[in-house]
């Protein structure tokens, strides 16, 4: 029996048995083909899997009448682990982002984002590794919207002692589990004085646990414009939801884009590891994606389940393939198709 380890990130510790079954949701657009392609090279460490086929988005809507079925939930709650695609969200109208109800349903309150230069990856920066720690779960993703009076509307920000202390230990936690040195706590508390002042009261109170650990502040703006002036100074990041929304894409800019970063989110009981990208519909269907971003989260997912040879085995294989510079695909200016990439990976895997 191998059991959930706090490894990577700090994750459930329910017990999950070999062969390991692991929910999976294709998604829409290019989904299916990364998804496809990071459980070929996912296999081919050998590590023995059971892929539990799910569908969500759009096109289930008119075999169940809404986008995300209550089996996919409760198929991932019985696995306790998922794979996910990106699933395409209408704008401005139609149904309610399938990730942010997936994130609310099954209490996913944490979304870890490591963003670390890849070699041959052209960037204007190098030797960048910052890990965003996101609040999964209130502030102005809380849904909470109304018309006050015609031409006024109303979004409620809400933050809450408990989700912002958790989200703070999660993140103190990570960087002791890693052995990083610093966190960095990002508000904007000279404005919002009463939410992200409790926002940073409650990093505050956590870091006092973490000794060995630096702690600092700084206020969102500024640190948007030292994030793209000297990335390296930043080491491990927590904050609320929004701005982690933000800044998290921004991070991955730094080192190559969306399709180069991989994602976890995190709750008591269930992990979903997913691409952050969205479903690219401009190329879908063409073989072409880059399915770097799912197969980095899914390196994340082996570390989780006590994997580390594995997770290993799998980021040297890609770090070979990138530096050998001959398979990148076009998002990075390569002419390489997804198969070719995947076919790369896994020759270069020990
Ligand atoms: P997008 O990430 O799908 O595409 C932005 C650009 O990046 C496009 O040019 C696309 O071709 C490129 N791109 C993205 N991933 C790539 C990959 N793996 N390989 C190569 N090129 C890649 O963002 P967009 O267009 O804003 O969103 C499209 C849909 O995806 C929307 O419906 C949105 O709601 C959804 N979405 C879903 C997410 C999720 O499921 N986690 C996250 C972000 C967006």
């Amino acid at each position: 029996m191998t059991t959930i380890t706090p490894t990577e990130p700090s994750a459930p510790t329910s017990e999950v048995k070999l062969p390991y079954t692991v929910t999976l949701i294709p998604g829409d657009g290019i989904g299916p083909e990364v998804t496809n392609a990071t459980v070929e090279i996912l296999e081919a460490t050998g590590i023995p899997f059971v892929w539990d086929l799910q569908e969500a988005g759009a096109d289930v809507i008119p075999l169940y009448g809404t986008p995300l079925p209550d089996q996919v939930v409760n198929a991932i709650v019985k696995s306790r682990i998922a794979l996910k695609g990106p699933i395409a969200t209408p704008v401005g109208g139609g149904f309610t982002s399938v990730n942010v109800t997936l994130r609310q349903r099954l209490g996913l309150y944490a979304n870890v984002r490591p963003a670390r230069s890849l070699p041959g990856v052209k960037t204007p920066f190098s030797g960048v590794d910052i890990v965003v720690v996101r609040e999964n779960s209130e502030d102005l993703y809380s849904g909470i919207e109304h018309v006050v009076v015609p031409g006024v509307v109303e979004s409620l920000k809400i933050i809450t002692e408990k989700a912002s202390s958790r989200i703070a230990r999660h993140a103190f936690d990570y960087a002791r589990l890693h052995e990083r040195k610093k966190v960095v706590a990002v508000h904007k508390a000279n404005i919002m004085k009463l939410s992200d002042g409790l926002f940073l009261e409650c990093c505050k109170r956590a870091a006092r646990d973490y000794p060995e650990i630096e702690y600092s502040e700084m206020i969102v703006d500024n640190c948007c414009m030292q994030l793209v002036t000297k990335p390296q100074q930043f080491d491990v990041m927590v904050m609320e939801n929004l701005y982690g929304d933000i800044i998290s894409d921004l991070a991955s800019g730094l080192v190559g884009g969306l399709g180069v970063t991989g994602s976890a989110n995190i709750g008591d009981d269930v992990a979903v590891y997913e691409a952050v990208h969205g479903s690219a519909p401009d190329i879908a269907g063409k073989g072409v994606a880059n399915p770097t971003a799912l197969v980095m989260s899914g390196i994340m997912m082996l570390r989780s389940l006590g994997e580390m040879e594995a997770g290993m085995r799998v980021e040297k294989a890609l770090y070979k393939v990138f530096t050998n510079g001959k398979h990148f695909t076009r998002d990075l200016g390569g002419t390489a198709t997804t198969a070719e990439f995947v076919k790369a990976v896994i020759a270069a895997m020990e």
